[in-house]
């Protein structure tokens, strides 16, 4: 454990990293000092040198190719059909193996509302569909209110949903930034092949995907562009479910969505 010392106070590096994190969530995303203080860098200094080690192993380059081979095996699909097989034979991410089932969509393909979460839980891992845990019917309630439905069998009314990664990540950890970049090929093509009229990002893994930024308290409710097409940053019903408060502002975001489909 690194003894990070901020104001008299003793922080280790864990809490250290979960306030960073907390901070980025909420949108802190510049540093309040004219430049950052790296203390990781301090503690280091003051420690003893450490011995010679081996260099690290060249994981950036494997991860590399396997965002290239994602690209051509997404480009490759011409069929959402062919897509799924594509993303199901995928073997650049390690979680795969240790999912149960492959978590690809759910809902009408038609759907003019195309909704992307962040990646499958325990319960979307055991039934194969995504948003079908505790969230996922808040999320059904949530759109229900505005006459949507992922059941329904009229385009206009329909939503299709799926995630930014189809295999359920271990402890429902948050998905890594390589596992993003990997995926991010097969959900482009997924867009383009249900082709709707507007996305819902559900929190803050479908905008690093789709978007390349994070910080959804800040994102949510601005309409933006993803895919070349609007987009809406919403928070994730999981969050939701934790801040009721919260719900305030995605009934707004909620109410907009409807105003943009009916205009
Ligand atoms: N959270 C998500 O982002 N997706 C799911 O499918 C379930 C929970």
């Amino acid at each position: 454990m690194i003894d990070l010392s901020y104001r008299g106070f003793a922080l280790d590096a864990e809490t250290a990293l979960a306030l960073l994190q907390w901070q980025a969530e909420m949108g802190a995303d510049e540093p309040c000092l004219d430049a950052p203080i790296d203390r990781l860098a301090e503690a280091a200094a003051a420690r003893p040198a450490a011995p010679a080690q081996e260099p690290p192993a060249p994981v950036a380059a494997g991860e590399g190719d396997h965002v290239q081979t994602a690209r051509r095996m997404a480009a490759a699909a011409d069929s959402l059909q062919a897509l799924a097989e594509a993303m199901r034979s995928f073997d650049g991410l390690e979680i795969r193996k240790g999912a149960r089932n492959f978590c690809l969509a759910d809902g009408n393909p038609k759907a003019r509302v195309m909704i992307i979460g962040e990646a499958p839980g325990e319960e979307e891992d055991n039934r194969g569909l995504p948003f079908v845990g505790r969230a996922g019917q808040l999320l059904d309630r949530m759109f229900a209110a505005i006459g949507l439905a992922r059941d329904c069998v009229d385009a206009q009314r329909a939503l299709y949903i799926t995630n930014v990664l189809t295999w359920r990540p271990p402890g429902n950890r948050r998905p890594e930034p390589h596992e993003i970049a990997m995926m991010q090929p097969f959900l482009q093509r997924h867009v383009e092949l249900i082709d709707p009229q507007l996305i819902v990002l559900m929190g803050n893994t479908p905008c690093q995907a789709a978007l390349g930024r994070q910080g959804i308290l800040r994102l949510r409710g601005n309409w933006t562009t993803a895919y070349d097409r609007p987009a809406l940053p919403m928070t994730h019903p999981s969050y939701l479910l934790r801040t009721p408060l919260a719900k305030r502002e995605a009934w707004a975001d909620l109410l907009s969505l409807a105003a943009r489909l009916d205009g």
